[in-house]
């Protein structure tokens, strides 16, 4: 079977603008070369994020109309927190609007300035509320998650040695977590084997270090587990997911993503004193901690898709979906991070356009020619997004220079994905056309989201 068909069928359809090359030349140029900022209307098909974009079940929507809007212990809270318990094991959980919210809380309770944060590479937002609670990322993921042509199964573990090297060198002490993600985002989409969290959580026990999760996509971190793991074949991707969680202290989800909802997010911990300084914090930036910047019909809709989301044959579907959109570049020749993460296919905007430097950002104009090509949306996971050193000033120079055709849930059809592998296959045999980008404006913080670009040279690209 070259794909796994969906385990759904479809009862609402959202009609989508078809567009020609040169109405899209003309939106990319008023975006700025930034597809960000891009106006949804102008765009075939959104492979920008994952983040808020799946479609919801029946049962979701219906779940909405029995939102419970007290401003306090809201019936749809308590369901929420028994869900979470069940699904993930964490005893205490306090919702917030989404995942950064979360970071947030938990930076300011845990981090003390001059701290070392060390993690399994970056996430953009992750990373700046640790440097805003003063404290150093240090990036102790395995080498070959840097290496787009690695095939190792678990590009997401963490390095034991660099853990240990990094205890030598700041002392045990001055670490106050591993912040320790599923399903690498900025590595591709890269899992975590239950081998690796063992260990790392020996090591923590030993030095007296807690592990913080990135609980983003753990279900499709578990689905990896299952397929490529030794001993977990026959287990179920809920086991999996309950096991993952057990190796650590407490979490930040950003529900928008694994867990099918638009909205939503939220910090879960086993510890006491934390529970209670988080909830005093909640309600500070959020809201209420029986809401915590969620409607109960939010609250309700997301209770509904945490307990979909581990299905075993949806999983399946979903991870496997896209693979075949890797599957499909690969016969094209199409440069990529290899294994194929769960939410995204990685192009390698280095190998796809060698001829353009770091500088001038390779993946920023891929994924703006992609755009006028197409009319599929992608994003830049390179230079752009990984910003500048606060202490050098100086363009941080990632290994990985990445754009990502990000694949939402329960969305597009398997002809979405021919389409979209079809429209990069052509771009890429008139790559050497494609020119690089200089900043018009830049902001000073998560940079990619607003800057503007304008192209060294005048764009020679012909559109077919
Ligand atoms: N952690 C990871 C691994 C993420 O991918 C994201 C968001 C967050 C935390 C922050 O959560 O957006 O709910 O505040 N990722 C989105 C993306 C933005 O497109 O990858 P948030």
């Amino acid at each position: 079977m070259k794909y796994i068909p969906e385990p759904f069928r479809i009862k609402t359809v959202e009609p989508i603008k078809m567009t020609t090359p040169a109405d899209r030349r003309k939106a990319i140029e008023e975006a700025g070369y930034n597809t960000f900022l891009l106006k949804s209307d102008d765009v075939y098909i959104d492979l920008l994020t994952d983040s808020g974009t799946s479609a919801m079940s029946d049962a979701q929507w219906a779940a909405l109309q029995m939102g419970d809007e007290a401003y306090a212990g809201s019936k749809n809270f308590y369901d929420l927190e028994k869900t979470i318990q069940d699904i993930y094991g964490y005893k205490h959980i306090v919702p917030t609007h989404q995942g950064r919210a979360a970071e947030h809380i938990l930076s300011q309770y845990l981090i003390k300035k001059g701290d070392h944060v060390p993690g399994n590479m970056y996430f953009t937002t992750t990373r700046l509320h640790q440097e805003l609670a003063g404290g150093k990322f240090v990036d102790v993921i395995v080498g070959e998650a840097h290496d787009t042509t690695s095939t190792h199964p678990f590009k997401g573990n963490v390095d034991m040695a660099k853990m240990q090297r990094l205890v030598d060198e700041v002392g045990a002490d001055k670490i106050p977590y591993v912040s320790y993600e599923t399903c690498v985002n900025m590595a591709g989409g890269q899992p975590i084997s239950i081998a690796n969290i063992r260990e790392l959580r020996k090591f923590c026990d030993k030095h007296d270090i807690k592990i913080m999760l990135d609980n983003t996509r753990t279900v499709e971190n578990a689905y990896f587990i299952q397929t490529r793991e030794d001993g977990y074949a026959n287990k179920s991707i809920k086991e999996i997911v309950k096991e993952i969680c057990s190796y650590t202290d407490g979490c930040t989800c950003s529900s928008k993503k694994d867990c099918l909802v638009n909205i939503g997010g939220f910090l879960a911990m086993n510890d006491e004193d934390f529970f209670i300084e988080a909830k005093a914090q909640v309600v500070i930036y959020e809201g209420l901690h029986t809401y915590g910047g969620m409607s109960g019909r939010d609250m309700a809709a997301l209770a509904q898709g945490i307990r979909e989301s581990v299905d075993d044959d949806y999983i399946k579907y979903r991870v496997e979906q896209t693979n075949y959109l890797g599957e499909r570049l690969t016969e094209a020749g199409v440069p990529h991070v290899i294994p194929h993460g769960g939410h995204a296919i990685f192009l390698d905007a280095k190998r796809f356009l060698p001829h353009i430097d770091q500088d001038q950002f390779p993946a920023q104009v891929l994924a703006a020619e992609i755009y006028t090509e197409t009319g599929v949306r992608a994003m830049e996971r390179g230079n752009v997004s990984a910003g500048r050193d606060p202490e050098t000033g100086k363009n941080r120079h990632p290994a990985l220079e990445l754009v990502r055709l990000t694949i939402p849930r329960r969305v597009y059809t398997q002809s979405h994905m021919d389409y979209t592998a079809e429209g990069i296959a052509r771009l890429y045999e008139k790559r050497d056309q494609i020119k690089g980008l200089k900043f018009i404006f830049e902001p000073k913080q998560l940079r990619f989201f607003q800057a503007r670009f304008k192209p060294l040279e005048p764009v020679a690209v012909p559109t077919s």
